[in-house]
């Protein structure tokens, strides 16, 4: 249980940490405390269970306490606790990076480590610049992300998102010349979708609007989530990824995947990718990489990228980029200790066989007070509620703050309700969740 904290805390023993994306004076009125975790459940620090619907934040996809991860991180920080990977190595690094090379999309095994999403969106971002001046491209320098896109809150992930809060209080720190395609969620056509919509792979065609503004040679890649989550779940529909693939090959414009969420089997196949069957030339991964239990992102390129950078003269610096803690030895332990559960328990295509039941569960709540659309792909689903007059966002947190009290962590953003839970979660538990949900819908006006 947490050693510091007594179970209840005073509020004045809150006001240390500046908590993020988080609304603080609010949260520290009221706070929601979790002090354990294990399986598919936490508990509060006065120790009622939580059933997990979010994965912790998209990240925990064994499920908690997973004993093999704590052992590996043990004996690692036993063996040898850090390592410099700049001028250096260590075996445990290369070792990941071939069993992750493994699970690759084709020809995506190359990989660099980072620390987190936002850096892995970084780190993309600078080896798609590092590629195309390789290749004596160095004018393409322009990046197109799209509207309601999230790619972490680095500078750069921050210019090629589209999430306006994140992005207004930064305005005149934006990448130059960076443009967004349109975003795909259109509830007029696709409202209450079975996975992907039918409609709007046209929307792709955006993408050869902005060429024809801005020039395919001034463009050096093109980033999207092929699920997006945290700008509420939107899915890409029939076609569009591949059609944005067309556009990209036609144009020799690099295409990343920034598959943060979608890594790791949450789509029901490692990588959604895989699922989709489009392969991006740049692909950023973190959180499920080690069940979220030490900070670990990995950016897979494309061999094609790695070679054109390696024709650099011998013996200089390729790429000049990287962390401190690329590759931190604990972090590759508790990797590959989550690859071998991964593979063990089926868990990287486990949600294609329970994302039909899933799915029935949640369009279970079509026709509640105020649900104006639900969306769902593989273990992921969304429920979009229509927003109360003058105060958007207000209603979907009210039903957040009340599943908490009731046993449930869903996530808020804007009017949505997202849940992503670990893939582990059995149909008991989905009918538990998705009940839940229900019954405080009907409650909140
Ligand atoms: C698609 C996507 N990219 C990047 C990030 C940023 O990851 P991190 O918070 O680890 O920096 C996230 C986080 O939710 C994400 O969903």
């Amino acid at each position: 249980m947490n050693a510091q904290l007594s179970p209840l805390p005073a509020n004045n023993e809150l006001d240390a940490f500046w908590m993020p994306f988080t609304a603080n004076r609010q949260f520290k009125s009221g706070p929601r405390l979790l002090a354990r975790a294990e399986g598919m459940h936490y508990w509060t620090a006065d120790g009622r269970e939580i059933m997990d619907g979010v994965a912790g934040l998209w990240c925990v996809n064994a499920g908690h306490g997973r004993r093999e991860i704590t052992e590996a991180v043990t004996k690692q920080l036993g063996t040898m606790e850090f390592a410099p990977t700049f001028q250096m190595g260590h075996p445990i690094a290369f070792e990941l990076a071939n069993r992750l090379s493994e699970i690759a999309p084709p020809n995506l095994d190359r990989i660099f480590f980072t620390n987190s999403g936002s850096e892995s969106v970084d780190t993309a971002l600078k080896i798609a610049l590092a590629y195309h001046r390789a290749k004596g491209a160095g004018q393409r320098t322009r990046f197109i992300g799209r509207e309601k896109g999230y790619h972490g809150v680095g500078f750069g992930g921050t210019s090629v998102g589209g999430m306006v809060n994140n992005r207004k209080a930064f305005a005149s720190a934006m990448l130059p010349g960076v443009d967004h395609l349109r975003h795909t969620l259109d509830i007029e056509h696709n409202a209450f979708s079975r996975g992907l919509p039918q409609w709007g792979a046209h929307l792709a065609n955006e993408l050869e609007r902005l060429i024809g503004l801005h020039d395919a040679s001034t463009i050096a890649a093109v980033i999207v989530e092929p699920i997006s989550g945290s700008g509420g779940v939107l899915l890409p529909p029939v076609g569009y990824l591949k059609r944005l693939r067309e556009i990209c090959d036609k144009n020799d414009i690099l295409l990343i995947f920034d598959e943060v969420i979608t890594g790791f089997g949450r789509i029901g196949k490692p990588f959604a990718s895989l699922a989709f069957d489009v392969t991006p030339d740049l692909m950023t991964t973190a959180k499920g990489i080690t069940n979220g239990a030490i900070p670990m992102g990995a950016v897979f390129a494309h061999r094609k990228i790695y070679d054109a950078c390696m024709q650099a003269p011998e013996g200089s610096i390729e790429l000049f980029h990287g962390y401190t803690y690329s590759a931190h030895p604990v972090a590759c332990a508790a990797a590959l200790a989550t690859l071998d559960i991964y593979k063990k328990e089926g868990l990287l295509t486990r949600a294609a066989s329970v994302s039909p039941l899933w799915e029935d569960a949640l369009h279970a709540l079509r026709g509640l007070p105020h649900v104006i659309d639900i969306r769902n792909y593989g273990l992921i689903g969304a429920v979009e509620l229509e927003p109360r007059a003058g105060k958007p966002g207000a209603r979907a947190f009210e039903i957040f703050v009340k599943c908490f009290e009731r046993g449930i962590m869903v996530r808020q953003t804007g009017d949505t309700i997202a849940m992503s839970p670990p893939l582990i979660i059995e149909p008991k538990q989905i009918a538990q969740l998705i009940e839940t949900l229900g019954e405080v819908i009907r409650e909140v006006a």
